[in-house]
């Protein structure tokens, strides 16, 4: 695993001219930052050595090396999802890969059901905590000594301080936030009413099929993470667990996405 992690990385480094500090993962109808990134290089998934390929409609695939918010960043836009049959390790190598090429903060985002009642579809939601209700994590098997520990703490896996930034930077330009712990689960189906209301009993405020493994791997190798859920459905009241298309949550997502390319280009900038 570690040789293909430095491979990897050696490849990417003969392609980009700058060594990117923050990585961020977009997810479901939220690739439209990855556009706004400048003195951008992209590299398609498909020719990067050892890199699994994206499946999913709406995921294109490829890292993106550039600047936001006057800082060096590389984007994923499409992600690897456990549902599409990619091992936890697959899921989580980009963000191995990442450590190697220098990022120290990563930045997740991704499309979620809303559990908590007081949350409005379209929402935003700042991650403070998950769950995770995989079944599997990702640094199971061999640990990686060279970039953390066999047991980590996850008392604390979403940056405080980058937490309380964007709350202000939300503020500051009037943008509604919430916060709250966002459960990830295998998927691909959505929750049937009985698992949305136990995942409300667990204390979860949002459900998605993403984020916790790569956050696990992130935080493992000691990276400071930031994350935000866009609630796409499920939301009561206005949607009282109705149903629920994939094209319904990327267009909701993609609607939204505005408004948290805003909230992550500010707090680049103040990292
Ligand atoms: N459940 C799981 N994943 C999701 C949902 C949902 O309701 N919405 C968007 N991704």
């Amino acid at each position: 695993m570690l040789t293909k992690i430095k491979e990897t990385a050696a490849f990417i480094r003969t392609k980009i001219k700058t060594e990117p500090e923050t990585g961020i993962i977009l997810g479901s109808g939220l690739g439209g930052l990855g556009n706004k990134i400048e003195n951008a290089t992209a590299i398609s998934y498909k020719d990067i050595p050892n890199f699994p390929v994206s499946t999913v409609e709406g995921h294109s695939g490829k890292l993106i090396f550039g600047t936001l918010g006057g800082k060096n960043v590389v984007a994923m836009q499409g992600r690897f999802h456990y549902y599409e049959g990619y091992g936890m390790k697959d899921v989580t190598f980009p963000v191995r890969v990442m450590k190697l090429l220098g990022v120290k903060n990563l930045i997740v985002s991704n499309a979620a059901g809303g559990l908590n009642p007081a949350f409005q579809t379209g929402a935003l939601m700042i991650i403070t905590d998950h769950i995770n209700f995989f079944p599997e994590n990702p640094l199971r098997g061999k640990n990686l000594d060279d970039f953390g520990p066999r047991f980590p703490d996850m008392s604390k896996p979403y940056c405080a301080e980058f937490i309380e930034k964007a709350e202000k930077i939300a503020k500051d330009n009037n943008i509604a936030i919430e916060k709250g712990v966002y459960i990830g689960s295998t998927g691909p189906t959505l929750e049937t009413k009985s698992e949305y209301k136990l995942f409300r009993l667990f204390g979860a405020d949002a459900t998605g099929m993403s984020t916790v493994p790569e956050v696990i791997v992130a935080h493992h190798q000691g990276m400071k993470v930031f994350g935000m859920s866009v609630i796409t459905n499920g939301s009561a009241p206005i949607d009282p667990l109705g149903e629920t298309t994939h094209e319904e949550v990327q267009n909701v997502a993609g609607s939204v996405e505005p408004k948290m390319t805003k909230i992550i280009t500010e707090l680049i900038k103040q990292m």
